[in-house]
């Protein structure tokens, strides 16, 4: 099959958890194409999609929201997987629940929404940005769990096998 991996990322976390999937779906022998959700100008050909986005603030970030507006129709027809990449999940003062962002999804009927630990390192950070994760007590460290994302693939891996 030839699946559509995109993501909307800030700095760098959200891209390698998509960069993982990708990879893990060519090893399982699907043609994946890689792109930034800004870049997609057509879903010809493509038989699946899965599309993430880091959270800020509670939200998807816009190039990610504008891709699932953009395509909403096509995507309606073909099997879509989302995940969102934020600090909530993260034990001890959590930010913001990700799964706040559901209205975005809404639009688009996803067979699964998956929500990944991302990384915080202030050092990668401007000043505001800084400041607004530390006020939401965000905890520093990278807390993406590959385990759970090779699984979460696999479970695609399945689900598109028995499609
Ligand atoms: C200013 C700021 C706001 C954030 N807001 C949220 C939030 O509302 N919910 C959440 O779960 N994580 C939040 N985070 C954590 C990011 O989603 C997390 O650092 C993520 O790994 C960033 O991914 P990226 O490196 O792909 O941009 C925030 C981080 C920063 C710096």
């Amino acid at each position: 099959m030839k699946i559509l991996v995109t993501a909307s990322s800030k700095h760098g976390a959200t891209d390698a958890i998509a960069d993982a999937i990708a990879q893990r779906l060519r090893g399982a022998g699907h043609e994946v194409v890689r792109e930034a959700p800004q870049d997609v100008t057509s879903l010809d050909g493509i038989d699946a999609v899965i599309c993430g986005s880091a959270v800020y603030m509670t939200q998807w970030m816009e190039p990610a929201t504008s891709f699932l507006r953009r395509f909403e129709t096509t995507l309606s027809r073909i099997p879509v997987w989302a995940f969102s990449v934020g600090l909530s999940g993260v034990p001890k003062h959590s930010p913001q629940d990700p799964s706040r962002i559901g209205p975005v999804l809404l639009k688009v009927r996803v067979v699964h929404h998956q929500v990944f630990p991302g990384r915080y390192d202030p050092a990668m950070l401007g000043l505001r940005e800084r400041s607004i994760a530390r006020l939401a007590g965000a905890v520093e460290g990278d807390f993406r769990d590959w385990t759970a994302v090779d699984a979460w693939t696999d479970s695609i891996i399945d689900d598109l096998a028995a499609r």
